[in-house]
């Protein structure tokens, strides 16, 4: 039996695929390269050992994930492949809802087809409307602002839907927090294409001189050192993340939502400090004017994760910072060249 991860060569991919291997899982992977690069599959290899077939294609091909399914034995899917760029999506909403739903759409009715019966999902705490408190729970009400959030609200419902009106099924659906970092072999990491619009890699690529400075999206919130406050999570607490979802999957039926976080807000200051403090390294900074659409607080309650996955964030700050440079000092291009 093997299990199917769509969008393995990405982040979160490849992170997860590390924790899958090095479990012993079988895995198999499809992805189309559109936001990443094959070399990262082959970091993976170097890193576990361990080898594992590929597929290059589209995952709104139904016919292609039904034949992978029928070639691989696949017991549960991990679905990570989708368009993640906020502004984009605003620029450009019909590629978004076109391949965010229309994977989903593909793998549900080839699983179905083919009689697999798990499925995790990468739902985002960007489903959660501003109006809550925090810490935000999975009954927290759900609102977006944009298409890239409505997508992800969005295919939680078809999924949700779909698992109402097919008993069998178990499908989770998990609500990440902001992961950063990389594997301590520094070998994986983010390598977003341009200019990155996440904290974490800006941080990274101005300490590495790629950037002049970083700009401060406004200091004038109400927290404590008036810069934004978000749940930052180490990528490899969220890919071991996945690997419970999946235990928890093979044990259970229905549907569920689960937040993925550590619980702690960091303020975007808290964030440069620690990544100096961490890699003796500057982080020039400059404050701008707020992002338009940021929330000012955003931290998670991941007890029910702790309670239905028994899954716990373990890893620091300084982790994800010392971890995060690693790969970026030793990656300056990312997975372009090398140092
Ligand atoms: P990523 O862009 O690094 O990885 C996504 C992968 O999917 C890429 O390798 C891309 O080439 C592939 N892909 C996209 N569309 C595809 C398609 N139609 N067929 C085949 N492959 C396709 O992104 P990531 O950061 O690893 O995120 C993984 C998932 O988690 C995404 O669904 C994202 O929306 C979600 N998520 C990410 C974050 C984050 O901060 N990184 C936060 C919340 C949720
Ligand atoms: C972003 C996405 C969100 C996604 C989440 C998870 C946007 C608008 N939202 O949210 O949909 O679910 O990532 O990865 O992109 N900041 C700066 N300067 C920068 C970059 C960021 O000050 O150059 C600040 C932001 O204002 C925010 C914090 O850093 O306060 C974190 O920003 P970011 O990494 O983009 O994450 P989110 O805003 O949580």
């Amino acid at each position: 039996m093997s299990i199917l991860v769509t969008g393995g060569a990405g982040y979160i991919g490849s992170h997860t695929l590390v924790s899958l291997l090095e479990k012993g899982e079988d895995v198999t992977v499809i992805d189309n390269f559109d936001n990443s690069s094959p070399v990262a599959l082959e970091r993976v290899r170097q890193i576990t050992g361990r080898s594992f077939k590929t597929y290059t294609g589209d995952c709104c091909d139904e016919a292609l994930l039904t034949q992978i399914m029928n070639e691989n034995d696949i017991e549960a899917v991990i679905h990570f492949a989708g368009h993640k760029a906020v502004g984009e999506s605003v620029e450009k909403p019909l590629k978004y809802y076109e391949n965010n739903l229309e994977s989903t759409i593909s793998l549900l009715n080839a699983m179905l087809k083919c009689g697999v019966k798990k499925l995790i999902f990468s739902s985002s705490a960007t489903v959660y409307s501003g109006e809550n408190t925090v810490p935000f729970t999975e009954s927290g009400r759900l609102g977006c602002i944009n298409p890239y959030g409505w997508t992800k609200f969005m295919n939680e419902q078809i999924i949700r839907d779909t698992a109402y009106a097919n008993k069998e099924l178990c499908c989770v659906l998990l609500r990440y927090f902001n992961p950063v970092g990389a594997h301590e072999s520094g070998l994986i990491g983010e390598d977003p294409n341009g200019i990155p619009n996440n904290l974490m890699p800006y941080i990274c690529q101005t300490a590495v001189g790629r950037r002049e400075h970083l700009t401060v999206f406004g200091d004038d919130y109400p927290t404590p050192d008036g810069t934004g406050v978000r749940d930052y999570l180490h990528v490899v607490d969220l890919a071991e993340g996945h690997v419970c979802a999946l235990a928890y999957a093979r044990t259970h039926d229905g549907c569920e939502a689960i937040n993925l976080g550590t619980g702690t807000g960091y303020s975007v200051l808290d964030m440069v400090k620690a990544f100096e403090k961490a890699n003796g390294v500057k982080v020039p900074y400059v404050i701008g004017p707020r992002r338009s659409g940021d929330l000012a607080i955003c931290y998670s309650d991941p007890t029910k994760a702790h309670r239905l996955l028994n899954w716990k964030a373990e890893r620091t700050l300084e982790d994800m910072c010392r971890d995060g440079w690693r790969w970026q000092s030793r990656n300056p291009q990312g997975y372009g060249t090398q140092a």
